[in-house]
C-alpha cells in the first residue's frame, strides 16, 4: 500500500523536482527527475536525457542510480534505500519497467512518488516489481 510519509521523503522529492528542471527532453517535452538515496544517506540526482536517435534516451532514474554507483566510497557495496521520481507533467510519475529492473539490481527498498496533492507516497519495492529477477538467482551457477 502507498503510505504518505513526512519530511525526509518530501526532501527527496524536492531534490528530484530540481533535477527534473534540468532534463534534456526536447522530443517528448516530458521532464523527469530522480533522486537516489543510499543507505549511507548519500543522495544522487538524475534527469532524463533524450537523443535525436530516440532509442538512446536514458531515463532519470537510471541516470541517478549510475551516478550513485560511480560516487560511492571505495569498498562500499552499491545499494539503494529509496528512489524518488518526479515528472513535471505527471503526478504521480511511476518508473518505467526498465528502470524498475535496474533499481532491483541494487536492492531498492522503496519508491517515492508524489500523490495527487503533491504529498510523498512511499511504495514498498515489492509492490513496484513483484516476483522479480535479481542477482541472487545467479548465485551458485
Ligand atoms: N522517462 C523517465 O525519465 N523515467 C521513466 O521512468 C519514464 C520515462 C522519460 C523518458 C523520456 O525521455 C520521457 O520520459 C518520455 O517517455
Amino acid at each position: 500500500m502507498e503510505t504518505p510519509t513526512a519530511t525526509p521523503d518530501a526532501q527527496l522529492l524536492a531534490a528530484a523536482r530540481r533535477a527534473a528542471g534540468r532534463a534534456y527532453a526536447p522530443y517528448s517535452s516530458f521532464s523527469v527527475g530522480a533522486a537516489a538515496l543510499a543507505p549511507s544517506g548519500a543522495v544522487t540526482l538524475g534527469c532524463n536525457v533524450e537523443n535525436a536517435a530516440y532509442g538512446e534516451t536514458i531515463c532519470a532514474e537510471r541516470n541517478a542510480v549510475t551516478t550513485l554507483v560511480a560516487d560511492r566510497e571505495p569498498g562500499e557495496a552499491p545499494a539503494l534505500e529509496a528512489v524518488a521520481v518526479v515528472g513535471l507533467k505527471a503526478n504521480p510519475c511511476w518508473p518505467c519497467g526498465a528502470c524498475r529492473q535496474v533499481l532491483r539490481e541494487f536492492g531498492c527498498r522503496r519508491v517515492v512518488v508524489e500523490g495527487p496533492d503533491g504529498e510523498a507516497l512511499s511504495v514498498p519495492f515489492e509492490e513496484i516489481l513483484p516476483h522479480s529477477f535479481g542477482p541472487e538467482a545467479l548465485e551458485g551457477r
